[in-house]
């Protein structure tokens, strides 16, 4: 990994993928993680890493790759390998290790839909689901190519089955398809359920959903998620309609199991379901493959006006063309087939209003327009999409159908939009938490920023003072994996602590300061190392102080006069020793 590390380029990686510009020692451009107009992605060739300073993301080449690609870390280990022409022996252990649980979890969630399958179409407790379905409006046909399925009674029918097939219990409990039980055992998870199983886009099950034949609460539960089953990354029946997304050009997105089966048994062949949750990005992004337009169908209730709006700025942000269809009140898309026709549903769609209109209605019906308040609040609101659009024209053509409509001038509009941008610029667009702040302490700072700049500082400091001496926890934790490297003779770079270290804001620490300007030079820098453990040993008397103090008060307001003496005993040695 190490050795991946040294030979590739990581502005080669990322210049691979966007331009970048010469600033000083580093590289610069527009950060692809977050919204903005002016760079702060930073790009070191010496250190190896990049860190944008809008959102805090920051990382190595591996750690660019993960989150720009969206690669799993051995797939990015993979293609950096490959790219270096470096051989990955010591990996394959792992990694088929992890490639048989991945399999096993694909063979037995099969397994378990075949089960469930036969229990719905040849069995006698099977009836009562059939007839749900067929009160439902499914036909034999859909229930079939949807592999619909029903999970009996017992509490443990699958178990009993799966066992029957030589599958292990570990294995069914990681595949989310029992529970453990208080006392020992497992259960069944879906019990006398309909089940929809949930397949990824190459057709494989990799979760299921089940849904009461009754009015009984919940009415639906599903998979929880798993190594295969990842919410946000997949879509409902995207295996089925893909085909149909791509030869038609646009996809319906819809929010419920049978919201996409009615309509698609009706013959609507290029509609996914999101299954009640909010879209990310990544199941953006997977429609982006096959399509730019997109017709939002949801519910027209609070909640999926909610998901919508929310969901309408991040195709904005993918630069994908998107309309809404608002259903009449109390349908969703299942119902709205089934009482006025799938040729009705599909003239909703084409009509469905471009998102602009959409929320501009929303947002006068909440506001009003008629006041200057409400029309204040309304240009604020829309001015936030759209400082989304990425293309020029099409925000000036936007402000100015703005302007038009609420009938305001396009100049206030213009400059407010700046506004928008200013206070948003360093925040991540996907809604992704603030860069957070760090307060750490300047001597902790300065003193963790030599040690990554010089090695032979950590010896020096290593022998001074203790990780726990530096306040600041995460700089403590980055500072005892240094200190454990050096004791093995390891190379302590920025890029290789990356591998050593998971949590995002430690990373994020470390390239931050990799960052800061450099001020010193060579034998300043071996003073200011010693000055600064001066500093903070003299600190940590300090702070010690203060907590006995505290302590020593604490013991004598509640009376124990035994301990107040003990601890002021400790007290005045603390301060001889200085
Ligand atoms: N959902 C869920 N768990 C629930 C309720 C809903 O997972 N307790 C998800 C399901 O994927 C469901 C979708 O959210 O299909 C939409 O929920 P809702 O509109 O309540 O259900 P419908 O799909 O309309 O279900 P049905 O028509 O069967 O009543
Ligand atoms: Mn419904």
């Amino acid at each position: 990994m190490e050795d991946i590390l040294s030979r590739v380029d990581i502005v080669e990686v990322i210049s691979g993928f966007m331009p970048l510009k010469r600033a000083g020692r580093n590289f610069k451009t527009v950060c692809p993680f977050h919204h903005e107009k002016t760079p702060s992605f930073m790009v070191s060739p010496d250190r190896q890493i990049y860190h944008c300073f809008g959102c805090g993301e920051s990382g190595n080449a591996f750690k660019f790759l993960m989150r720009y690609e969206r690669m799993e870390f051995p797939e990015a280990v993979e293609t950096l390998a490959r790219k270096a022409g470096v051989l990955l022996p010591e990996l394959a252990p792992l990694d088929q290790r992890a490639e048989s649980l991945i399999s096993q979890l694909y063979q037995v969630n099969e397994e378990a839909s075949k089960f469930y399958e036969k229990n719905l179409n040849s069995t006698p407790d099977g009836r009562y689901a059939r007839d749900y379905l067929l009160k439902r409006g499914v036909s034999e046909e859909a229930a079939r190519e949807f592999k619909l399925g029903f999970a009996p009674k017992n509490w443990d029918a699958l178990i009993a089955h799966l066992r029957q097939k030589n599958f292990a219990l570990s294995l069914l409990e990681r595949a989310g398809l029992v529970l453990p039980k208080e006392g020992g055992g497992y259960y069944d998870r879906f019990r006398n359920r309909l089940i929809f199983p949930i397949l990824d886009i190459k057709s494989r099950v990799i979760g299921f959903g089940a849904r009461v034949l009754d009015e009984s609460l919940p009415k639906y539960i599903n998979s929880p998620e798993t190594s295969i089953y990842v919410k946000g990354k997949n879509l409902f029946g995207f295996n089925l309609a893909k085909e149909g997304v791509r030869d038609s050009d646009f996809v319906a997105v819809v929010e419920g199991y049978l919201d996409f089966l009615i309509p698609y048994q009706h013959g609507l062949k290029s509609i996914v379901a999101s299954l009640g949750t909010a879209l990310t990005t990544d199941q953006i992004r997977l429609l982006k493959r096959y399509t730019h337009n997109v017709v939002m169908v949801y519910d027209s209730d609070a909640a999926g006006e909610l998901a919508t709006l929310r969901s309408l700025d991040m195709f904005i942000e993918e630069e994908m063309n998107v309309r809404v269809v608002t259903l009449p009140k109390g349908l969703d898309p299942d119902l709205f087939v089934r009482r006025e026709g799938i040729d009705n549903f599909k003239k909703l769609i084409h009509e469905a209003k471009g998102l602009f209109e959409y929320k501009l209605t929303i947002l006068k019906s909440r506001f009003g327009s008629g006041s200057i308040e409400g029309k204040a609040r309304i240009c604020a609101a829309m001015l936030e999409t759209i400082s989304k659009f990425k293309n020029a024209v099409l925000k000036s053509e936007y402000i100015k159908k703005l302007a038009q409509d609420l009938d305001v001038k396009e100049e206030s509009l213009l400059q407010e939009l700046k506004k928008v941008k200013e206070d948003k610029a360093p925040f991540s667009a996907a809604g992704k938490a603030a860069k957070k702040d760090y307060h750490i302490n300047p001597t902790e700072k300065l003193l963790f920023k030599l040690m990554l700049e010089e090695k032979e500082f950590i010896q020096r400091i290593k022998d001074n003072l203790n990780p726990s001496d530096f306040q600041d926890e995460r700089v403590s934790r980055v500072v005892s994996v240094m200190f454990d490297l050096i004791g093995e003779g390891k190379a302590v770079e920025p890029k290789m602590l990356m591998n050593y270290i998971s949590e995002e804001d430690v990373s994020q620490i470390v390239c931050e300061s990799m960052f800061l300007p450099e001020e010193l030079s060579g034998d300043d820098k071996a003073k200011v190392v010693d000055d600064c453990i001066r500093r903070l040993k003299s600190e940590k008397i300090k702070n010690r102080r203060q907590e006995l103090h505290n302590r020593i008060k604490h013991a004598q307001n509640s009376g124990d006069t035994e301990k107040a003496y003990s601890l002021m005993q400790e007290f005045h040695d603390l301060i001889k020793k200085r």
